[in-house]
């Protein structure tokens, strides 16, 4: 069976817009958040509060939040790697944030300066804190199947890393394929790791052209929370390799046809996505906005 209602985690504006080779003007950013919550989204990550000089693409983090429109009803997580982020998120009104941890000691290296053990010490206190102030936290687990630099990831070592960040008091782990690497039977295995789709998210990277059939598989698992980015942007600017995210129109348009509810008006997420791609000065990847974009 399938879910009768999928909610669509729009990260767009953060691993989309951490991978534009330009900075985008942060008036174009509060003017896609504000699309994107027109069009329906009811969770959007709007930016990170990560060191600026290891993402300079949003270094701007405060500013786009005293700037940006917050619309009632709508979640604005950010993400958050540290306690120096932490204060960051909390002298700018966040509720939500997210913390990334990873299933692999070499992408722990190199996107946190951390080993796989150390990074738990530097999450633990970030969860304790942002709980005491009320915040809803998410954690991420990148590398869930492959890694650039150590092949193939070992499930039960993945289980083991998400177990770990759920129980610093997480209420949503997003099982991330940040190299897209991953065939939707290894998406069933992964799920079935961690004894069914509790508390589970998705985050595929379509580089294998695998994402909406990943996707599908873990909606057949029981998943219901799925991430996606506007027109297929995004990708980690610490893993080679990474292209874009699953689009959100292409999810949108599969969900829609399995008679998915998302709250999602499509027309008008290809408007934005059209509108961006003008921004960006090229086109989105997502076939569905290439198919039904004015030419
Ligand atoms: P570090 O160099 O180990 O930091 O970096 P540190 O703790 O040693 O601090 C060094 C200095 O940086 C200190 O300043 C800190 O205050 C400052 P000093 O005392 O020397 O003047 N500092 C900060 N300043 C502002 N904001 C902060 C901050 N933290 C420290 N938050 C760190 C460690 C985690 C900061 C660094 O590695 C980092 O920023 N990494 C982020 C990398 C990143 O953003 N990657 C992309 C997002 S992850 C992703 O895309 C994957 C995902 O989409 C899922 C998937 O696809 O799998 C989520
Ligand atoms: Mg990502």
């Amino acid at each position: 069976g399938l879910p009768e209602r999928v909610t669509v985690y729009e990260v767009g504006p953060r691993d989309g817009l951490q991978n534009e080779a330009a900075v985008v003007p942060v008036a174009v950013k509060a003017e896609f958040v504000a699309r994107l919550a027109a069009a329906g989204h009811t969770v959007i990550e709007a930016t990170s509060f990560v060191h600026p000089r290891w993402v300079p693409q949003l270094a701007d983090a405060a500013e786009l939040l005293t700037v940006m429109e917050r619309v009632p009803g709508v979640r604005y997580p950010v993400l958050v790697p540290n306690e120096r982020g932490l204060d960051r998120a909390l002298e700018h009104g966040v509720t939500e944030i997210a913390i990334f941890g990873s299933a692999t000691e070499t992408f722990a290296a190199k996107n946190l300066n951390r080993t796989l053990e150390s990074q738990f010490e530097m999450f633990a206190p970030v969860v304790a804190r942002a709980l005491e102030h009320g915040l809803k936290v998410r954690a991420y687990v990148s590398m869930c199947f492959g890694d650039p630099w150590e092949g193939p990831t070992p499930i039960a070592q993945v289980a083991e890393v998400g177990r770990r960040l759920l129980d610093l008091g997480c209420h949503e782990l997003s099982l991330g394929d940040t190299i897209g690497v991953g065939t939707p039977g290894h998406v069933s295995a992964l799920i079935d790791a961690f004894g069914g789709p509790d508390r589970l998210a998705v985050h595929f990277h379509d580089t294998y052209g695998q994402a909406l059939a990943n996707t599908l598989a873990a909606l057949r698992a029981g998943v219901t929370v799925v991430d996606a980015s506007t027109g297929g942007i995004g990708g980690c600017p610490y893993a080679e390799s990474a292209t874009g995210n699953l689009a959100t129109e292409d999810l949108v348009w599969m969900l829609h046809g399995l008679g998915v509810e998302t709250g999602l008006d499509l027309p008008a997420l290809v408007e934005t996505s059209t509108w961006l791609a003008a921004r960006l000065g090229r086109p989105s990847p997502s076939r569905v906005v290439q198919a039904l974009s004015p030419r």
